[in-house]
C-alpha cells in the first residue's frame, strides 16, 4: 500500500498503478462473486465486475422491478441470475448489496450459506457496526470486507463507462482466511474503483451517515430552504432567489471548487463577494458546529440507527417516503427550480 500526503497527514491508499485490473483478476480467480440485490450499488458493481472479466452471479428476489431489471440488463435466470438464497450458497464471495433494512430482513437465509473460507462483502459498515441493532454476526471463520464507493450507484456505472472511477473507502473487519486483505482490493479495483482508501467499519458508518445528514443532503437541503424562504419574505421574486440559491451555485460555484479548490473559487468571484464570504463564513461554522455535533452523537451512540431502521423497516415506509419527496418536488422553491432547469438554453438537464 503507498503512503500519501493529504494535506501533511500521510495516509495508506491503493491506486490502480500498484493494484491493476490484472493483479485483480489474479487474486479472485476462482471466486463466485455473488452480489444480492439489485437496487442501486447493485447493478453498478455487478455489472462493473462482469465488464472486468469477473465470475459473477446475481441474487435478487422475485416478483420485483429489480428482478426484471435485472434481467433487463442481461443476467439470466439459472445461469447468473438466482434468488436470494441460491446466490448466497453459490457464492464464495458474497457482497451484499440489499437496502440495510432489507440486510437485516434476508440475514438468516444468506448466514447459513456462510460457509468456512467464504467472504462477506459490504459497501456500508452499518450491518455490522450496529449489530446490536441489526442481528448481523457473521461466523468467525469468514473474511467480513468492505468497499464503500463514494458516490451513487449511478455514478460508480457511469465514471467506469466514461473510463473514469469513483473513489472508495475499504476496511477489513474480519480476516479467517489470511487472504482478507488482497480479496477486498481486488473487489476494489473489480468494481472500477479510482483510489482506494483505507477505514474501519466503525469509521465508514459514521461519516457516511454524518455526512449525508449534514453537508452532502441534509445541511444543503436545509441552508438552501432558509435562504430561499427569507428571500420570499422580503419581497424577492421566485427566480431571483432561487438563481441566487441553487442555480448559481450548482451551475457555476460547485463545479468551479471541484475544479481548483474554494480558494480558487473565491480568487475568482467579485472583491465584493470575496470579502462578504470571508467574513461571514466563520458566523455560519459557528451556528452549524453544535448541530454537527449534536448528529455525530448521535450516530455514535447508536440512536440515529434504531431510529432509522424502525422507520425504514414499517410496511409503509415506501408510500410514506413518495409524500414526503412529493411533498419537496411539489413546494414552490422546487417548483421554481423545475422551470428554471426547463429555460437552461442547452439540454444539460
Ligand atoms: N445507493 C447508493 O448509491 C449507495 C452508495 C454507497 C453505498 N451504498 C450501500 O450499498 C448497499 C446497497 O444500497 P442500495 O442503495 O443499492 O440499496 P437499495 O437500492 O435500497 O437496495 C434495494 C435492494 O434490496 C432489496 N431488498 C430490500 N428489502 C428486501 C427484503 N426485505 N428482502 C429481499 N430483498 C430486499 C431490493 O429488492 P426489491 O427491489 O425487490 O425491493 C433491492 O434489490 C447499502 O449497504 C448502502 O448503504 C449505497
Amino acid at each position: 500500500m503507498a503512503k500519501i500526503d493529504f494535506g501533511g497527514v500521510r495516509e495508506n491508499v491503493v491506486t490502480r498503478e500498484e493494484f491493476p485490473l490484472k493483479k485483480a483478476r489474479s487474486v479472485l480467480k476462482g471466486e463466485v462473486i455473488a452480489v444480492i440485490g439489485y437496487g442501486v450499488q447493485g447493478p453498478a458493481q455487478a455489472m462493473n465486475l462482469r465488464d472486468n472479466g469477473f465470475n459473477v452471479i446475481v441474487g435478487q428476489r422475485e416478483p420485483s422491478s429489480s428482478w426484471n431489471k435485472a434481467v433487463d440488463d442481461g443476467w439470466k435466470f439459472g445461469k447468473d441470475l438466482f434468488d436470494v438464497e441460491e446466490a448466497a450458497k453459490r457464492g464464495t464471495i458474497i457482497c451484499y448489496l440489499l437496502s440495510d433494512a432489507g440486510q437485516i430482513a434476508v440475514w438468516p437465509s444468506v448466514k447459513k450459506h456462510l460457509n468456512r473460507g467464504k467472504a462477506l462483502y459490504f459497501s456500508h459498515g452499518f450491518g455490522i457496526t450496529f449489530s446490536k441493532e441489526t442481528k448481523i454476526i457473521p461466523p468467525k471463520d469468514v473474511d467480513v470486507v468492505l468497499v464503500a464507493p463514494k458516490g451513487a450507484g449511478r455514478s460508480v456505472r457511469k465514471l467506469f463507462l466514461e473510463g473514469k472511477g469513483i473513489n472508495s473507502s475499504f476496511a477489513v473487519y474480519q480476516d479467517a482466511t489470511g487472504k482478507a486483505s488482497d480479496r477486498v482490493k481486488a473487489m476494489g479495483v473489480g468494481i472500477g474503483s479510482g483510489y482506494l482508501f483505507e477505514t474501519t467499519f466503525k469509521k465508514e458508518v459514521y461519516s457516511d451517515l454524518t455526512g449525508e445528514r449534514g453537508v452532502l443532503m441534509g445541511a444543503i437541503a436545509g441552508i438552501m430552504e432558509a435562504q430561499y424562504e427569507l428571500f420570499r419574505k422580503h419581497g424577492h421574486s421566485p427566480s431571483e432567489a432561487f438563481n441566487e440559491t441553487v442555480e448559481e451555485a450548482t451551475q457555476s460555484l460547485i463545479p468551479l471548487i471541484s475544479q481548483n479548490g474554494m480558494d480558487w473559487m473565491y480568487a475568482n468571484c467579485s472583491t465584493t463577494a470575496q470579502r462578504g464570504a470571508l467574513d461571514w463564513k466563520g458566523q455560519f461554522k459557528k451556528a452549524a458546529r453544535p448541530v454537527f455535533e449534536k448528529l455525530y452523537k448521535s450516530v455514535a451512540n447508536g440512536s440515529e440507527a434504531r431510529r432509522v431502521i424502525k422507520k425504514n423497516s414499517q410496511r409503509n415506509y415506501k408510500e410514506q417516503l413518495t409524500k414526503e419527496l412529493t411533498r419537496m418536488k411539489n413546494s414552490e422553491m422546487w417548483r421554481t427550480g423545475a422551470k428554471v432547469r426547463e429555460l437552461r438554453p442547452e439540454k444539460s438537464r
